[in-house]
């Protein structure tokens, strides 16, 4: 099978493009037939020796990726039977390896891919989801009626967060530049700030929930906006250290976060999907043979909704 294997060289890890056997199954493992596989910031810092670098290092052939939607071809799990549509987060965070026309998957990694909706959009619909589902309703517990800001809504998670949040009924505010203004609206978001200006210090500071996706002076610019004993949720590691300590210090709440691959959380999503609750946006779809392409496009910092790759 053709693979993407990340290895290091001079001038940094690097892809190379190689052929592989395909990956034995272990019990209560399926073969997924890659058809689409989602790219997302981890990816990036993992290449360039950040993210879950360090825990993989060691592993050989070392495969990125950790998204994907496709065709169960061997099953060794009565969860799946050959020809089945999955899509799901693989091993997150550990060895995905779904940067590979095939990828040995735990089957409790996998749900079924909703009827009506493509493997682009399912594979879009994994991590990035994932991520927000698990912030807002596991550490957040956002509720009906609750005001929550989501940064960077026109992004591959603040766009799944601000639709979860309006099917939870909250209000809405997301952030973005003022290009994606109404992007951030049609998704169901009840106010935009733009953070290239003043509109983030002249809103209202009652706000339950703030949900970071940027890091560093995002995070001293959202503080004054949550109201005593609420919450801001922070994700970007490596510019989220300090999170915790200054939300004490103002008398909120500051959590950290790694999303994980879970089977009953993937279930919610896949219903989302069915229902229709959840609409993945998909900006760019890039070949298989162009994975640099999409690396170059979430590294701009400017993607809208996801960037998937074809197989
Ligand atoms: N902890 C975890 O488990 C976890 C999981 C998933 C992601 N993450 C991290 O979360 C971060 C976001 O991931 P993502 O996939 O959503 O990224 P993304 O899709 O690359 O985000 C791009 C979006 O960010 C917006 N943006 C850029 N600078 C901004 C700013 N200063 N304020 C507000 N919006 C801004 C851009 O809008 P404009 O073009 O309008 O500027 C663009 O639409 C990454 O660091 C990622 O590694 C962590």
């Amino acid at each position: 099978m053709k693979a993407i294997i990340l290895s290091k060289k001079e001038k940094g890890n690097q892809f190379t493009y190689t052929e592989l056997p395909l990956p034995s199954l272990n019990e209560g493992e399926v073969l997924v037939q890659t058809k689409a596989i989602g790219i997302n910031p981890i990816d990036l810092k993992t290449k360039n020796g950040k993210g879950i670098y360090p825990m993989l290092q060691n592993e050989n052939p070392l495969i990125l990726g950790w998204e994907l939607s496709g065709v169960v071809t061997q099953s060794r799990s009565e969860k799946f039977a050959e020809g089945e549509e999955v899509f799901g987060l693989i091993n997150f965070p550990g060895h995905g390896q779904t940067y590979a026309e095939y990828v040995a998957s735990p089957a409790t990694d996998l749900v079924k891919k909703p009827s009506n909706c493509s493997h682009f959009e399912a594979a879009a619909t994994s991590l990035a989801a994932l991520t927000a589902y698990q912030s807002l309703v596991h550490l957040g517990g956002l509720k009906s009626g609750q005001k929550i800001l989501i940064h960077a809504a026109s992004g591959g998670v603040g766009h799944f967060a601000v639709q979860i949040a309006k099917h939870l009924g909250a209000y809405v505010a997301g952030t973005s530049s003022e290009k994606n203004k109404e992007f951030v609206l049609g998704l169901g978001a009840d106010k935009h700030l733009d953070y290239k200006t003043d509109e983030l210090e002249k809103e209202h500071k009652d706000y339950d929930i703030v949900l970071d996706t940027i890091g560093g002076n995002t995070i001293d610019r959202s503080i004054p906006l949550i109201k005593k004993g609420g919450t801001l949720i922070s994700i970007p590691s490596g510019k989220n250290e300090a999170v915790e300590e200054k939300a004490d210090r103002n008398g909120i709440k500051g959590l950290k976060f790694t999303v994980q691959s879970d089977e009953n959380n993937m279930n919610v999503i896949a219903s989302y999907l069915q229902q229709g609750i959840l609409k993945p946006h998909i900006s760019k779809i890039v070949e298989f043979d162009a994975m640099e392409d999409a690396h170059v496009q979430i590294a701009s910092g400017h993607t809208v909704g996801k960037v998937i790759v074809r197989l």
